[in-house]
């Protein structure tokens, strides 16, 4: 397909958009408008490169690169994981580094041993369900929360939390600990299934440009 089509990208807002556009720059891809920490607009374009890139909320942006709105999308894996949509990661990006773990007080140990009923808090209830069911094979009762994951345990709302563990000052100021891990996480980036067979060229030709500078 020729370059007259606008490659679109969407990146999930915020520190995210920040790194992705860091790390575009080094291949040459800019866009100066997006630098305007004030600015509340939510697409820009480079119309010399042809593409277009969108501000989108996190768990949205895996939504558009099934559907094809966006071509490209940048992401956490926890994403990813969480919203298990039709689309092709293709490149781990390294930064955004972070464990998504079972936490909880040192207490609630001994509960993730004898495949007992408890409930898990978490922002990620897909994540946790797989986990405890297919992986520990342990039946619990999640409950879905939107943020301050880490008050479940506390005011005993829930026995444990699925949640994203970074430097794990949130889970020490509140008393918490990692009790296992999950998995390991980064942004990553993914395509449109259709877009990659389209415009596989100019789509590979990015993947490897950008590998060589992480
Ligand atoms: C995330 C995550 C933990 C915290 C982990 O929350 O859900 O609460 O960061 O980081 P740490 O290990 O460096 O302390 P976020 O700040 O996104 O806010 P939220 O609680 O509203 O989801």
């Amino acid at each position: 397909m020729s370059e007259d089509r606008y490659l679109t990208f969407a990146l999930g807002k915020g520190r995210l958009a920040s790194k992705t556009m860091e790390l575009f720059e080094k291949i040459g891809i800019t866009c100066d408008e997006m630098k305007d920490k004030d600015s509340r607009k939510l697409i820009f374009v480079n119309e010399e490169l042809k593409l277009k890139f969108f501000l989108a909320k996190g768990p949205d942006v895996p939504t558009y690169v099934e559907y094809g709105a966006a071509d490209i999308g940048v992401v956490g894996k926890d994403t990813i994981m969480e919203e298990n949509r039709r689309v092709y990661e293709v490149l781990d990006l390294g930064y955004g580094k972070c464990r998504m773990c079972v936490c909880g007080p040192e207490s609630a140990k001994e509960l993730l041993k004898h495949h007992e009923m408890i409930r898990v808090a978490s922002k990620y209830p897909n994540i946790a369900k797989d986990y405890f069911y297919n992986k520990k094979h342990q039946t619990v009762d999640i409950i879905k929360l939107n943020g301050s994951v880490e008050l479940g345990p506390i005011v005993q709302l829930a026995d444990v939390i699925v949640d994203i563990v970074e430097t794990g000052s949130t889970l020490r100021e509140n008393g918490l600990e990692v009790l296992e891990e999950i998995c390991p996480l980064s942004a990553r980036m993914i395509v449109n299934q259709v877009s990659m067979q389209m415009e596989p060229d100019r789509i590979r030709r990015l993947i490897q440009e950008l590998r060589q500078h992480l």
